[in-house]
């Protein structure tokens, strides 16, 4: 396994609309061992998930794991919400962000249906913490980052510390 870079706001190509995953693709070697790393490179993070649009594949699936000993790693490949209910505010961080964090409304309740990472579908209703992580995920495939949900002088204060912080680096 290898740990990916992960790419870090203002970077153009996190804006990328990624495009559907197809089936010949998952069969592939190639993609298994791109999961792997993607859950090796979340874990050393440490984050909770992790979009291909961040390690600069831009194809519609993602990794997550929210359990603190690692024990439920989620693969969620062209996921589609179908099924949203009720709100919730999350202080949400982002690997993409480093250092960043934010109150963002989303949907509480929702139920998302995707592939896993051997093709076979799957439906799962969740809520809480899983469901906020999912909808953040699903941005990033969209070039969506949780900074947007802030006003534009923030998310300016946002991109202005980062800059900093990379010059200094
Ligand atoms: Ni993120």
């Amino acid at each position: 396994m290898a740990l990916l870079p992960i790419l870090e706001f203002p970077d153009p190509r996190l804006r990328t609309k990624a495009a559907p995953v197809e089936p010949a693709d998952l069969a592939t070697p190639a993609f298994q061992t791109l999961l792997d790393d993607m859950f090796q490179t979340m874990y050393e993070a440490p984050g909770i998930g992790l979009a291909a649009s961040q390690v600069d594949v831009h194809k519609r699936f993602m990794v997550i794991d929210v359990t603190e000993d690692r024990s439920r790693p989620l693969v969620f490949v062209n996921p589609v919400i179908n099924a949203r209910d009720g709100e919730q505010v999350y202080q949400e961080g982002c690997l993409s962000v480093p250092g960043i964090y934010a109150d963002v409304t989303r949907s509480d309740t929702i139920t998302v249906e995707a592939l896993d990472r051997h093709g076979q579908p799957f439906s799962l209703e969740t809520d809480g913490v899983l469901a906020v992580c999912v909808q953040h995920e699903m941005d990033h495939l969209d070039g969506k980052l949780f900074v947007d949900y802030l006003s534009p002088l923030k998310r300016e204060m946002v991109r202005k510390k980062l800059l900093k912080a990379k010059r200094a680096a």
